[in-house]
């Protein structure tokens, strides 16, 4: 139905560096570091990329954008984002010793907390932008997920996280507590993570050992095949552990529309069925999984958005093993896997995202905070391109969808 009110938009894939993170960065040495450039500039060193010579051996700037909450709603203003559900950006805690990390969660869910809860939008005029909301910020937690953490820490975050009024979530890595995703140590922790109700939003840090040869391509590769790879790796190894059958209630958004996950899912479905040591380990066949998750809409064109809904939109018709499927149902076009209220099941799965503050125009734009972004607007023309899309499903994906997954009061 048609409708002139703009839909809200809301923002799922947003970082910040809080005030004590980027102390604590400033006063290393080793990854992840912050740093002063010949310029006096701050630089943040956190890939293994940066580590060696060549353009990536600076960093990338980092300013206020990352640690000033002004910047955020400048920014938000400048993109017409009434809310913005901010994380810590990478590598998060991953790098302490298990007792910093504690302390170092519990402070930093604090700050978030008063990050949100005490923003009020200014009475002043002209206004830039005029929010549907006055509630325009809420949180992803983090928790002190490093080796040798003990697992009742952990809980304790999660806890300290649930009574956090304005955090509805929990931000994390691949790496869980240092074997990854698939770890039976993180157990208890998914299943704290399910009775708290909070979303867990997982995102990649550390690419994808050896792969890029010794040619210097900057940060292309790393960022932009190192990442999704990473939490396709990922998210791959923790279905097939079955976390997602011993907790089919567990909410996990997936940065980057969860990399190459949806176009190799039924590739990965073939190789486990034709691998007899894996092929009884699930409940259904690897493609359902799909449809138990949420995805950012970070995929910065409509063909590589169309692909995501559409493949998660056919999940459910992969219920059950391979022996009990019914293949001619599969293929019989769209028509079977509408929603009663006629919107293709994956749209629901799908959230807005930004990125920000990575990816900011390049140096030379006078002032950043005030002007569109061009990663913004390809990833706003993406969810606006989908072909099939109407504005019903613009409206879910911009900001339906987070609205109900996170519960936010608008
Ligand atoms: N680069 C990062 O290090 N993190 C992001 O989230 C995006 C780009
Ligand atoms: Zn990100």
């Amino acid at each position: 139905m048609a409708s002139s009110t703009r839909p809200l938009l809301v923002d799922v894939h947003t970082h910040i560096y809080p005030p004590t993170y980027m102390n604590l960065l400033r006063r290393r040495e080793q990854i992840p570091k912050v740093v002063k450039n010949n310029e006096g500039n701050e630089m943040v060193v956190l890939l293994k990329e940066e580590e060696g010579k060549g353009a990536n051996s600076k960093g990338r700037p980092v300013g206020p954008q990352y640690y000033e909450r002004e910047e955020k709603i400048k920014f938000m203003d400048a993109h017409g984002i009434d809310v913005s559900v901010v994380s810590l950006a990478n590598p998060w805690l991953d790098f302490l010793e298990p007792a910093e990390a504690v302390s170092a969660a519990h402070e930093l869910n604090v700050d978030l907390q008063s990050y949100c809860s005490t923003y009020s939008a200014p009475s002043s005029s002209p206004k830039p932008f005029t929010p549907k909301t006055q509630k325009r910020l809420f949180a992803f937690g983090s928790l002190p997920l490093v080796p040798g953490i003990k697992t009742e820490e952990v809980l304790e975050a999660v806890r300290q996280v649930k009574e956090l009024s304005h955090l509805r979530g929990i931000v994390m890595g691949t790496k869980g507590v240092g074997k990854g995703l698939d770890d039976p140590a993180m157990e208890p922790i998914y299943a704290a993570i399910v009775e708290a109700g909070l979303v867990v939003f997982v995102h990649p840090h550390y690419g994808i050992e050896n792969a890029f040869g010794e040619q210097d391509n900057g940060h292309a590769l790393a960022l932009g095949l190192g990442f999704p790879f990473e939490t396709t790796i990922a998210i791959a190894r923790l279905i097939l552990s079955g976390v997602l059958d011993r907790h089919p209630t567990l909410k996990l958004l997936l940065a980057h529309s969860a990399g190459a996950l949806p176009a190799l899912s039924s590739r990965l479905s073939s190789c486990i069925i034709h691998d007899p040591h894996v092929k009884d380990r699930l409940q259904n066949d690897f493609r359902y999984y799909l449809g138990q998750l949420w995805y950012d809409a970070v995929t910065y064109g409509p063909e590589e958005l169309a692909l995501v809904e559409r493949v998660v939109s056919r999940a459910n018709n992969y219920e059950g093993t391979d022996d009990q499927l019914a293949f001619v149902d599969r293929v019989n076009g769209r028509a079977d896997l509408l929603a009663p209220e006629g919107v293709f099941p994956g749209v629901e799965r799908i959230m807005f995202g930004t990125d920000h503050p990575f990816f900011p125009p390049l140096e030379g734009s006078s002032d950043p905070s005030q002007q569109r972004w061009k990663s913004v607007d390809e990833n706003l023309d993406a969810i606006a391109g989908v072909a099939g899309w109407g504005e019903g499903e613009r409206r879910k994906v911009m900001g339906g969808n987070a609205v109900e997954l996170f519960g936010l009061e608008i």
